[in-house]
């Protein structure tokens, strides 16, 4: 009898008292292959998914929005479902809530890890608020190629900023919810830059390139990985077990948990590795991916194959353990609702502000009047006369919200009109005309716009693409500005008014005519519900552009894909030698290289010192540097490192960045800037593919983007 007592107590004790051990013993086939199933909701989850969710049969919801749909989803679990196990609540917060901040992309530009750990901690908040307890963010994949749409959604070419950013990312987030790198891995290699074609990456640069980021988020605790769409030289992501068992889990002794990307287990079919639903959900399962994101395979027809001994018992137990252990580690048995409270609205309007400001790029900023006498065009004075706003961007609340903005809101948003005339007052006239929609082919509106810019003292164009046009599925094969908006840019520029370009878009775009003709150049991506007070800031001298770019901007279609971390070649550019790696028709440089930004000021760098001309692989070498603010504005300067090792027996790439900060100055202030570099950081993958810091030279770079900069060597000895 006492022992019939003691098994009614276990079986009705919450799941949280138990051991996993012990609950794992108690599920059934059916329950475990639950905990491995992932649905999307259509706002609240339907009948048939809470259904599924009394049945023991679903691990988790995605796109349940609000506390009160997330809550009623919970209370089934906790209360009608036979072991009580909570549910995961998932949702792409890419770059805020409600409260949207800069696109990821726009972000990286601000070279500043703490920003982006701010942004996510708020985001994190915001989200758990209404019930989230999960993001698939933060998208790490690096990117080499413009016309691939979701580069908007991550931190550019670069694995060192990449992998900082990711960090940061991931310790903002995991302070209130769990989040996800994704896509593993290579997704952003896809070629020719069109959405989920196949890649084609070496086992060296996988590893040198496209896994630093992932590595960086592991180290930083990151609860789970998402496995990508693509097939790397036919081994799709969500079916490799090099990916995610060899390298994720024994290499990184990653003990979270990976999920599927939307459908991509049933997608092994499409790819041709797997002839049926079941053998699909075989190959994802064995390979590591724990959690089947709406394909409802692993649920559908995985336990017939369990019980015939085809899937090990033992495979679907780790994949259910891992899922029980992340849920225990979030905290969910003993408080499955997680009721938190949002930040302050100002507080987030504040760091949203204050972060786009920083994600801004002044590209260009020459004198309006064509003559290097004159003073650049920007900052603007806020009574310099009547102001031209113009173009389909210039006040619309939607765009500035970017592709993936959750719930972001297009009333949250000020324009660069509102901005604008709120910071100039009554006191200035601002003449707004829309000029032209984004793929208008009629020049109707022009006449407007003219009109508005010959009466005016300067013209402010605010340009680019719609929020869509970047993102998921959103490849462009052109990358100029869509519609007749470069025709509108000619036409305003043509009345001799002086013109400020103001670009928003989530990617490189390839604009010669503006680059040579317009005298300044404002890259602001997308930067969320503050983006017309951050444009407005800068325009106007409140804030002084700091933002470098992330990501190569190419002169011409035909360079890509252009970064700036590539190889020599055995013929490297040489203007004087026809038989040398260029092209016949464009310069083989880009139109702006990676790490390039200006500011209202000037800074110097002098006397670049390393801490010792001779290191040992396990030692680190600092570089200082002063650098000088040389101008009559305080500003920031990116300082930037970049390495170089001279001989290898691998080609080695012509720079690496190892290390960068951000530093203010005022007027005429010197700093000296001290930089780290770990020499083990400066490993690539030997000829036997083993990460290696062979002893010899290594360059130096440090300055402002990474193709300047002082240099000095040191070698590295055994
Ligand atoms: C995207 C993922 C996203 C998932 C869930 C997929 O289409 O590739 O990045 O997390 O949908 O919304």
């Amino acid at each position: 009898m006492l022992r019939i007592l003691c098994l009614m107590v276990l079986l009705a004790a919450p799941a949280a008292a138990q051991n996993l051990d012990s609950l794992l013993a108690r599920m059934t086939l059916d329950e475990k292959l639950g905990q491995l199933n992932l649905l999307s909701a259509d706002g609240k989850a339907s009948q048939q998914q809470m259904q599924l969710v009394r049945a023991g049969r679903l691990g988790g919801l995605f796109n349940v929005i609000g506390a009160e749909n997330t809550t009623a989803a919970q209370r089934v679990a906790m209360t009608d479902a036979r072991l009580k196990i909570p549910l995961l609540f998932g949702l792409d917060v890419i770059h805020g809530y409600r409260t949207i901040f800069p696109i990821p992309l726009g972000e990286a530009s601000a070279f500043d890890p703490d920003a982006a750990e701010a942004t996510a901690r708020a985001a994190g908040q915001e989200a758990a608020a209404f019930g989230i307890n999960w993001t698939y963010a933060p998208m790490v994949d690096i990117a080499r190629d413009p016309r691939w749409g979701r580069i908007a959604e991550g931190s550019g070419e670069d694995p060192y900023l990449g992998s900082q950013l990711a960090a940061a990312r991931v310790r903002g987030f995991q302070q209130t919810i769990f989040a996800t790198a994704k896509h593993f891995a290579g997704y952003g290699a896809a070629e020719a830059g069109r959405e989920y074609n196949e890649t084609e990456i070496s086992q060296r640069t996988m590893r040198e390139i496209y896994l630093p980021p992932f590595k960086a988020a592991v180290d930083a605790g990151v609860a789970s990985l998402m496995s990508a769409f693509n097939d790397n030289a036919g081994i799709p992501s969500s079916g490799n077990a090099w990916l995610t068992d060899t390298v994720l889990r024994r290499e990184w002794r990653f003990k979270g948990f990976v999920v599927s990307d939307w459908t991509s287990v049933a997608e092994l079919i499409n790819h041709g590795v797997a002839g049926s639903q079941a053998e699909a959900g075989r190959r994802a399962l064995t390979a590591g991916v724990d959690m089947d994101m709406q394909s409802t395979i692993y649920a559908d027809s995985l336990a017939a194959l369990v019980r015939s001994n085809r899937i090990p018992m033992r495979v679907v137990d780790s994949a259910v353990m891992r899922i029980l252990r992340a849920k225990k580690r979030l905290g969910l048995f003993q408080d499955p609702y997680r009721a938190k409270t949002a930040p302050a609205n100002a507080d987030l309007r504040a760091l949203a502000r204050r972060v786009a400001g920083e994600s801004i790029v002044l590209l260009k900023n020459d004198s309006g009047r064509g003559a290097a006498c004159c003073a650049p065009t920007l900052p603007l004075s806020a009574n310099a006369g009547p102001i031209a706003v113009i173009g389909p961007l210039a006040d619309n609340k939607e765009e500035p919200l970017g592709p993936w903005h959750t719930q972001g809101q297009a009333s949250d948003v000020v324009t660069v009109l509102q901005g604008i005339k709120a910071k100039v007052g009554a006191g200035t006239q601002v003449l707004y005309a829309q000029g032209a929609g984004f793929e208008d082919t009629s020049t109707a509106g022009f006449a407007d716009a003219v009109a508005a810019a010959r009466q005016a003292k300067v013209a402010i164009l605010v340009l680019g693409e719609r929020g869509d046009m970047s993102g998921e599925a959103a490849s462009r094969s052109e990358l100029g500005l869509p519609g007749v908006q470069e025709q509108l840019l000619e036409a305003v520029a043509a009345t001799g008014t002086p013109v400020v370009l103001v670009l928003m878009n989530g990617r490189p775009l390839i604009l010669p005519w503006a680059s040579d003709h317009v005298p300044a150049i404002v890259e602001t991506w997308f930067l969320g519900v503050e983006a017309g007070n951050a444009t407005t800031d800068v325009l106007f001298g409140d804030v002084n552009p700091s933002g470098r770019l992330p990501v190569t901007f190419p002169r011409v279609l035909g360079q890509i894909p252009i970064y700036y971390n590539h190889r020599n070649t055995g013929r490297p550019p040489d203007p004087n030698n026809h038989y040398t790696s260029k092209y016949l028709d464009v310069p083989v440089t880009p139109r702006y290289p990676f790490g390039f930004g200006l500011s209202y000021t000037t800074f110097s760098y002098g006397n670049l010192k390393l801490s010792s001309a001779r290191a040992r692989a396990s030692d680190t070498v600092t570089a200082t540097v002063t650098v000088t603010n040389t101008g009559s504005r305080e500003g920031t300067e990116v300082v930037q490192l970049y390495v170089r090792d001279e001989v290898a027996s691998v080609s080695p790439r012509v720079r690496q960045l190892e290390a960068f900060t951000r530093v203010t100055l005022k007027p005429g202030e010197s700093r000296a800037v001290s930089l780290r570099v770990p020499l083990r950081n400066l490993a690539f993958y030997g000829l036997d593919m083993k990460p290696v810091v062979e002893p010899g030279t290594f360059r130096v770079f440090v300055g402002p983007n990474s193709t300047e900069g002082l240099e000095a060597t040191f070698e590295c000895i055994r």
